[in-house]
């Protein structure tokens, strides 16, 4: 039989209850996840996602990629570009831009920065192209989109 002392007890209870602390935590981290996926705080609604998905799959995938990760195949669209598409999944430096500079690189293209991206201003209706980027931005984590947000994402 074991016979712990007073203080033994104490430090094994110490034990046990910082490693719920870390369980209850990580099960916090989790649950920021869910909450990254339901869009509830978000400036677009899950239907513009939908048809945003559609017009992304049809007019930017070839460049971006089919989830905005960027198309491992984008030099069959741009020969003659030397860098690769940026990805809008969040992983690269969409987030900077606030919604309305978002939805002018759509409308100009790359013309104003010497780039290749073709412009899509008499192509996609307004609609079109805020679905196009509520898409894009439901790959963005809760972290990016706050980031996004507090940068003035939504400012006019
Ligand atoms: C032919 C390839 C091509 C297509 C098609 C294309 N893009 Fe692009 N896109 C690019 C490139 C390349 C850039 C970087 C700027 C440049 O070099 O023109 C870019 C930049 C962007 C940026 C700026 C990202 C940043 O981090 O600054 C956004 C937003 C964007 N594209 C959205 C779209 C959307 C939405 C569509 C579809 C409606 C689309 N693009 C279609 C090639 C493309």
């Amino acid at each position: 039989m074991l016979h712990h002392k007073p203080q033994e007890t104490n430090v094994m209870k110490t034990i046990l209850l910082a490693g719920a602390m870390l369980l209850a935590l990580s099960g916090c981290g989790e649950s920021q996840d869910e909450k990254a996926q339901s869009n509830a705080t978000r400036w677009y609604t899950q239907l513009q996602v939908d048809k945003g998905r559609a017009v992304f799959r049809q007019h930017c995938s070839v460049c971006h990629g089919e989830n905005a990760q960027v198309n491992p195949d984008w030099k069959k669209a741009l020969p003659d570009a030397q860098d690769p598409p940026p990805a809008l999944n969040g992983t690269a430096h969409a987030w900077h831009h606030p919604l309305k500079i978002l939805k002018r690189t759509i409308d100009m293209g790359g013309a104003p920065v010497g780039g290749k991206m073709p412009s899509f201003k008499n192509t996609l209706s307004e609609e079109e192209k805020e679905a196009a980027i509520a898409y894009f931005q439901s790959f963005w984590s809760e972290k990016i989109y706050e980031a996004w947000l507090g940068r003035g994402g939504l400012k006019q």
